[in-house]
């Protein structure tokens, strides 16, 4: 038994559909969620930058007694974790797996559309997994650097102008490509998922990396012997690099439940 909590971390808001899953996957867990709102987007930055970021993030979360650590950032999973997850000791789980071994479960005509930010479709990271796993498939990917700053505006419901065209401008050309299955390879995207999902239409599985992630995390979990124990009354925290406000309301609004009274601000720059 282990009650220490799990450390998960965004750029903003995204991550917190990782979240919402492993509240219901895992319910006796407690996690500490970080989302850099005063920095996000990451997805434009470069590797670097990204590197430097995702660093002072998971600094963050092990200045608490953490036992494990979700990167529930499509951008940071791609093209950080590679080369800083050997500097912890504590498990380090990344978004990109698990939204692969979905996609390649699924797929039924090999053709798999992916987007993304800039530095994750940049990366070639979910490709080549994508690839190793099923050699036969065909990826179609788009970047798409508006959808995460449409997202973090409230720019997320279906009939807002601006989001319904900024999507069809960026899938256009993979639904062209008669894909059957759509990595939504940044964790903000499934907040749209209607509207992705309206224009992509029927035929088409959308696949959720941060929502995939938490049966990765129950997985590690048991393998590691680090549950937490049964029936207890789980704890939820969040951190922002930026206004309270605007993130408690989003966030109570996306988790259903109210976490204005849970949410604090925090520099990284001292990280
Ligand atoms: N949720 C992050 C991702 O999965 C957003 C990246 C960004 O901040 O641009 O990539």
């Amino acid at each position: 038994m282990d009650n220490r909590p799990i450390g998960v971390f965004d750029s903003g808001l995204g991550g917190l559909t990782a979240v919402q899953k492993l509240m219901e996957t895992l319910p006796n867990e407690d996690i500490i969620y970080l989302g850099d709102t005063g920095r996000v987007p990451y997805g434009g930055r470069s590797r670097e930058t990204i590197i430097k970021y995702a660093r002072q993030d998971i600094a963050f979360l092990t200045s608490f007694d953490i036992k494990a650590i979700v990167i529930a950032c499509g951008t940071v999973s791609t093209t950080a974790l590679g080369e800083i997850e050997k500097d912890y000791d504590i498990p380090i789980v990344g978004v990109v797996r698990p939204a692969v071994e979905r996609a390649v479960q699924v797929t039924k005509n090999k053709r798999i559309g992916l987007i993304g930010t800039v530095a994750s479709i940049n990366s070639g990271a979910y490709d080549k997994l994508i690839l190793q796993r099923l050699p036969e498939a065909e990826i179609f990917s788009a970047a798409c650097p508006l959808l995460v700053p449409l997202v973090e505006n409230g720019r997320i419901s279906r009939g807002d102008i601006m989001i319904e065209t900024a999507v069809s401008e960026y899938l256009a050309p993979i639904k062209a490509r008669k894909v059957d299955t759509l990595i939504l390879g940044c964790t903000h995207y499934p907040l749209i998922g209607d509207v992705i999902g309206d224009y992509m239409g029927e035929g088409v599985t959308l696949v959720s990396p941060g929502a995939e992630t938490a049966a990765y995390v129950e997985q590690l979990l048991k393998k590691n012997d680090i549950s937490a124990e049964k029936g207890r009354r789980a704890a939820h925290r969040y951190f922002v690099t930026d206004s309270i406000e605007g993130f408690s309301n989003a966030a109570s609004l996306f988790l259903n439940q109210d976490v204005r009274g849970e949410v604090s601000k925090v520099d990284l720059n001292s990280f």
